[in-house]
């Protein structure tokens, strides 16, 4: 290799570790699993936001594979937006929060309308902890119509 390129490569190595956007690429956001150990307080619907879109092994899939979080069409399964606003489509009594976090644990127990048992993997028990959950739960709450779309 000449001289030059080595010098380039080096520079251009320097650079790149020094770029601002480094620490926003998706792979410097740390999983799950290793920031459960400060005491919580509130959940935190933001951090749900990543978890969504991360690949889940036992799944075989994102929940945003899935599921559009920015629309009520359908993918492999109905559109969540709206849904933070929505009521369960078996007990109309039972609290949204509940038929939420329901749909995520049993997604067998109460099937939307139009769609089958057995699509949505029941691993999520296995794969998130409490924490992860509940921020979950608190972030498919804030999936409330936007503009008339998923009322
Ligand atoms: C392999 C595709 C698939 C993946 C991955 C998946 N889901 Fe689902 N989901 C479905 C299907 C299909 C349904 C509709 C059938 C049912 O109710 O189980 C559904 C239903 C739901 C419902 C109920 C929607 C309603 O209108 O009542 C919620 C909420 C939900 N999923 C959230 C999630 C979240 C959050 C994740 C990730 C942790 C996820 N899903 C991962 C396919 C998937």
């Amino acid at each position: 290799m000449s001289r030059h390129l080595t010098i380039a490569l080096f520079a251009v190595a320097i650079l790149a570790g020094c770029a601002p956007e480094e620490r926003r690429t998706p792979t410097s956001i740390p999983p799950a699993s290793t920031t459960t150990t400060t005491e919580r307080t509130q959940p935190d619907p933001a951090r749900a936001e990543e978890l969504v879109r991360e690949f889940v092994p036992q799944a075989r899939y994102a929940c945003a594979t899935c599921h559009r979080i920015d629309s009520t069409q359908a993918l492999l399964g109905p559109g969540l937006l709206g849904i933070g606003a929505g009521v369960s489509p078996c007990d109309p009594q039972q609290g949204l929060e509940d038929y939420l976090r329901e749909s995520l644990l049993e997604p067998d127990a109460c099937l939307t309308p139009g769609f089958s048992a057995g699509l949505m993997p029941a691993v999520y028990t296995e794969v998130w902890n409490e924490r992860d959950i509940d921020d979950l739960v608190a972030w498919m709450l804030t999936l409330r119509p936007v503009n008339g779309v998923g009322q």
